[in-house]
């Protein structure tokens, strides 16, 4: 559970890491993101958010979101009218930084979670919540009869907390109901699954991580015709976001990159093509 004024269970409570991390990076004078709506809500929350204070992955969780960003904005550079669905939305401001004015966006969580999100945000014509699981593909339908493709799937930090066979069973369901889609999802390798418990901000909480995913390359085979576009660790990140980034964090992720750690070398943020 977390702190009074939320009630949320425990892999929901894990939204309020990255939530978090955005409001602490809206807060710095160089940012490698703007969010003051992150900041606005958290300080509209009742939960003890010091617990995550000055935690080193606190900029991972922002940089994997300005990676999230890059890939919905080129999504919609190509389809300004295609469709993108949030897995696992949280309390993510994606449509804040990146909507064109064009596209349908849905943003899709447990149910506990959407209603705290009805406090923050609205449902529009073009934007809409949906409560669910999603591996009820109920869902599917909602948004299939209500907007149209190409469509951008983004399951940001949700996918490694369920179990192989429901991760199988949502890219099968993606597959078959949104063929030829984008399906942008991180995985985490052994390492950091069975290190977990000494993770600095998991360790706070009570969620773990179930799926590990050694080599995301995998995933393109688990589909016939998947490809798997873009893989990236967040000191592999594409180069014109890593030269876009500011120079304290640039020479961070380069000092990181020398060092090899596995947690960091097995945390990989993927861009997947459906057939
Ligand atoms: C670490 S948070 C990430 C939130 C958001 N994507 C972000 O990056 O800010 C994980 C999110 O996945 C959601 N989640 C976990 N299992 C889910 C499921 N079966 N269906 C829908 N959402 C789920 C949680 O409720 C939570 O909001």
């Amino acid at each position: 559970m977390a702190g009074h004024g939320v009630q949320l269970g425990a892999v929901q409570e894990t939204l309020l890491i990255p939530l978090y991390g955005r409001a602490v990076e809206n807060r710095k004078a160089e940012p490698a993101l703007r969010d003051p709506r992150a900041e606005e809500i958290v300080s509209a929350i009742d939960y003890d958010f010091d617990r995550f204070a000055e935690l080193p992955s606190l900029l991972g969780t922002v940089l994997r979101t300005s990676l999230f960003d890059r890939w919905a904005r080129d999504f919609l550079t190509a389809h300004p009218d295609g469709t993108v669905v949030e897995i696992g939305t949280g309390l993510n401001t994606r449509y804040e930084r990146v909507d064109n004015g064009r596209a349908h966006w849905f943003e899709l969580d447990l149910p506990d979670v959407i209603a705290l999100r009805r406090r923050f945000f609205t449902d529009t014509p073009r934007r809409r919540m949906i409560a669910a699981s999603v591996t009820d593909g109920g869902w599917a339908d909602v948004v299939r009869e209500r907007a149209a493709g190409p469509y951008l799937f983004s399951a940001e930090a949700v996918l490694p907390f369920l179990g192989e066979p429901e991760v199988r069973a949502v890219v099968d369901l993606i597959a078959d109901r949104f063929p030829g889609s984008l399906l942008a999802l991180d995985t985490a390798g052994p390492g950091i699954i069975t290190t977990q418990d000494r993770h600095d901000a998991l360790s706070k909480v009570e969620a773990r991580m179930c799926w590990s995913c050694a080599d995301p390359a995998g995933l393109a085979r688990w589909r016939p015709g998947a490809q798997l576009r873009a893989t990236h660790t967040l000191t592999s990140l594409p180069q014109e976001m890593y030269e876009a980034l500011p120079a304290a964090y640039r020479e961070m992720l380069t000092g990181l990159a020398a060092q090899r750690l596995a947690q960091v070398e097995e945390y990989r943020l993927n861009l997947l093509r459906l057939p």
